[in-house]
């Protein structure tokens, strides 16, 4: 485990109402006292659109931050039945924004509309969440990284605030599966993007990179031995306070 800012993300999918604050109170009553420890750790809760605005005038700590999961890539006002722009996500709270998350690709959103997405949230200053994965078919076919590396290509323009950008590598075939790569696999896989990344942005520094897919309080001590994981994006389990704290807790034992 390395001294780098590590980052829980939580992804509630389609789910949560006003209720659902309680989950945000847990976790934030057992952040106050656990990151007295020193543990340098980031929690953003990606929520549905409509909560973010009640959750952020409820909460009380600043030491997690709120966040959305996609958006259009219109980033102000439009004829646009049914979309939320980037600057409507800033005014209600959102630090953040999940963009290019498989499910959306799933429906049709391709690398060139991820782009103008990903384009229109860092206009609006919010940080971006980027998924990545491949397929189970590309994975047996072994495409699995020059997927990883045109997925990044055809998204990120190379004159993005590229400090603003997390990626998240999830593997289509271990969402909501209870599947997970093997740690060999993952230490190449992550190895891979880190570098490529450097290389087709000509930066400095390595980008952040989170590790998806059927994350929970079990398999997060596996995780924890890779030092290139910077943190993870958590769907399922994220909708459970017991679950989430568990996985940090874990993470750190
Ligand atoms: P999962 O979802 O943890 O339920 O597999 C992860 C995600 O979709 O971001």
């Amino acid at each position: 485990m390395t001294n780098k800012l590590k980052y829980f993300v939580g992804n509630w999918k389609m789910f949560g109402d006003f209720t659902s604050f309680k989950i945000i109170y847990k976790i934030s009553q057992f952040n106050t006292n656990f990151s007295k420890f020193q543990r340098k750790y980031k929690i953003i809760l990606c929520v549905p659109s409509t909560l973010i605005y009640f959750f952020e005038s409820k909460m009380q700590s600043r030491l997690i931050s709120l966040g959305a999961q996609n958006c259009h890539h219109h980033p102000s006002s439009g004829p646009f039945t049914g979309s939320i722009s980037s600057s409507m996500l800033k005014k209600v709270g959102a630090e953040y924004v999940i963009l290019g998350h498989s499910e959306n690709r799933s429906e049709g959103e391709t690398s060139l509309l991820i782009k103008k997405k990903i384009k229109s949230a860092l206009s609006r200053n919010l940080g971006v969440i980027f998924c990545i994965g491949e397929t189970q078919q590309e994975k047996k076919r072994g495409k699995t990284f020059s997927v990883l590396r045109n997925q990044i290509k055809k998204s990120i323009e190379k004159k993005s605030r590229l400090n603003k950008i997390i990626i998240a590598y999830e593997p289509v075939w271990a969402i909501g599966t209870g599947k997970v790569p093997k740690i060999d696999d993952l230490k190449k896989i992550f190895s891979f993007i880190k570098k490529e990344f450097k290389k087709i942005y000509k930066t400095k520094s390595l980008p952040t990179v989170l590790y998806g897919g059927s994350v929970n309080e079990v398999n997060v001590s596996m995780f924890s031995q890779i030092s290139q994981i910077d943190g993870f994006l958590i769907g399922g389990a994220s909708q459970s306070s017991k679950k989430f704290i568990d996985i940090i807790k874990n993470y750190y034992k």
